[in-house]
């Protein structure tokens, strides 16, 4: 069975709470017609992420939370739990993306025990890997990735697997505008897919994997064409409506 293409925008710390709700409304009626077609998500900040799936009832559009703690409560001043994202409304939570790397300490360990915590809370993980432009130059590019997928994916069988979502966002082509080329990616996606392999076997190949890093309406069909590339995380395009609405009908 072909893996259904799954768009994701993440809109990272943007948009006030009627802003999202605008864009929302937007999107929902701009992306009516790909219903069966393709599987589309919004990411908002947390203040946003009710009043955005209330606008998206009903429709085929998802809701994803930008990361989520571990614990299920507690004197974790700024953390939102995962049992909270869910009841906000997230279908999906994005976990271990780079900026919560380098920005909020977050490690291997801390994003396993994020993504047992999102399963448990009846969250569906989009787990995120990808070098710096310095392991990439550095020749380690795959083994960092190794590293990360399995170090994120500890602990989690092949049945429940089968459901996640991965992203490769290579950290040099966040928000610079600079792509990974399709070739760059499809090398980095196959080698996630046989890393995957050898955790969970044949339900490898149910699992979608997300390029992330400057998706743009004119570079998403060239990348969504190669056969390990499922599906795109977007940041900066997310954000404006006709644009993420144009990457996720790139594949055509
Ligand atoms: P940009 O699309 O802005 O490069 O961001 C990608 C990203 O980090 C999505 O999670």
């Amino acid at each position: 069975m072909p893996r259904k293409t799954f768009v994701a925008g993440n809109w990272k710390m943007h948009k006030t709470t009627a802003e999202s709700v605008a864009l929302a409304r937007e999107l929902r009626q701009l992306l009516a017609q790909v219903r069966d077609r393709v599987q589309i998500a919004v990411a908002p900040p947390f203040t946003s992420l009710h009043p955005v799936a209330q606008a998206l009832e009903g429709s085929n559009l998802e809701v994803a939370g930008q990361t989520c703690h571990f614990e299920v409560q507690g004197a974790f001043t700024g953390e939102v739990s995962a049992p909270m994202v869910r009841e906000a409304g997230a279908r999906h939570v994005i976990l271990g993306h780079s900026e919560r790397r380098q920005f909020f300490g977050e490690t291997d360990e801390t994003v396993n025990k994020r993504v047992h915590a999102a399963l448990k809370a009846g969250l569906l993980p989009i787990v995120c890997v990808g070098e710096t432009l310095q392991e990439r130059e550095g020749n380690r590019t795959l083994e960092v990735v190794s590293r990360q997928v399995k170090g994120a994916l500890a602990g989690i069988g092949a049945d429940v697997g089968k459901t996640f979502t991965l992203a490769y966002e290579p950290v040099w082509a966040i928000g610079t505008g600079k792509t990974a080329t399709s070739r760059q990616a499809q090398e980095v996606h196959a080698h996630v897919r046989s890393l995957l392999k050898e955790l969970w076997g044949a339900a490898a190949d149910e699992v979608r994997i997300q390029y992330g890093g400057s998706v743009k309406p004119d570079n998403a069909a060239e990348l969504l064409s190669q056969p390990d590339i499922d599906g795109a995380l977007v940041g900066g395009a997310s954000l404006k409506a006709a644009d993420f609405a144009a990457i996720v009908k790139a594949k055509g």
